[in-house]
């Protein structure tokens, strides 16, 4: 068997593209600029270049976007004025503090200042807490794992015989950003749902009852194609930076799958990068929408 790669990249210009002539609307015919603000606290190099890059893919799409350059020592009741006034702020449709935050910082305790409905990274307590109950909606779904969601949508397509619905699905990592949240989703999307973390037991042997495995460690090649059954669907969110002196630019990036060995077993594969990275984006700039749209209504 030989995988079908799905094409993050592609799917994610296609919703950059719906964003961009929502956005031209509604600023047409409602005289309302969707605004975004990110809030990035210290100076951790990678948090600098995702803000950075969620800034220039807003104005690509005509949502105005806020940065907010806070220093490290920033004070829990500094940050709650800040995001306090963000929430009142008309033309800020959506509220993004970039994470980790330092650790003297009650990250929860920040997230809960959110207004419920500017939360567009969807880490609100009652958004998490409605995603996790049965017959309740979150009004915002955190980006990377509703990317994810899209991307098991279009291997339905692709994939004759697969469907998420009925499946058994193994979600690998169980952070707060991507694996608990994708499990929940996996449950809302009636999927069979076992979480696999660094305490699991036996890992070859559960990986190897996924029809959809969610590598979600951030750890190189941990996933090994030997493990994976025939036909499984595998969505790689990990991108980790390894050293290789043969490369141009002397790395490598890599995903949790061991990637050439996992397409001769799963029907369909995320390639890392231009898999699940563009399509947190792209969801980003679709629910700042929506939280433009929110305070239309
Ligand atoms: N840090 C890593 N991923 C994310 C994300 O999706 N949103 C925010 N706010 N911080 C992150």
């Amino acid at each position: 068997m030989s995988a079908i790669i799905l094409d993050g990249k592609a799917i994610a210009k296609r919703i950059q593209d719906e964003v961009k002539d929502a956005v031209a609307k509604m600023s047409r015919e409602k005289g309302v600029v969707p605004g975004l603000a990110a809030v990035l606290v210290g100076e951790n190099p990678a948090s600098q270049m995702y803000v950075k890059m969620k800034r220039n893919r807003c104005e690509e799409v005509g949502i105005e976007s806020f940065g907010y350059e806070k220093p490290a020592d920033i004070t829990q009741e500094e940050l709650e004025e800040l995001i306090n006034e963000l929430n009142r702020d008309p033309k800020v449709h959506g509220i993004l503090i970039q994470l980790p935050l330092p650790d003297h910082i009650d990250t929860d305790k920040a997230l809960q200042t959110i207004s419920l409905d500017k939360d567009v990274d969807g880490f609100h307590p009652i958004n998490i807490g409605r995603l996790a109950m049965k017959g309740r909606e979150p009004e915002f779904i955190p980006a990377t794992p509703y990317g994810c969601m899209i991307l098991l949508q279009e291997a339905e397509r692709l994939v004759q015989g697969f469907k998420i619905s009925g499946s058994n699905a193994v979600v690998c990592g169980r952070s707060n950003i991507v694996g608990m949240p994708m499990s929940l989703l996996l449950v809302k999307a009636n999927a069979t749902v076992t979480i696999v973390h660094s305490r699991t037991k036996n890992i070859p042997e559960i990986v190897g009852k996924g029809d959809i495995v969610i590598g979600a460690m951030g750890r190189a090649e941990m996933i090994k194609g030997e493990w994976l059954k025939e036909g499984a669907i595998c969505i790689d969110v990990a991108t980790v930076k390894v050293d290789a002196p043969e490369a141009p630019k002397g790395y490598i990036w890599k995903g949790d799958f061991e990637a050439e060995a996992a397409k001769k077993r799963a029907a369909a594969i995320t390639p890392v990068p231009g898999g699940v990275g563009p399509m947190t984006i792209a969801i980003l700039l679709k629910n700042t929408l929506h939280g433009a749209e929110l305070a239309l209504s």
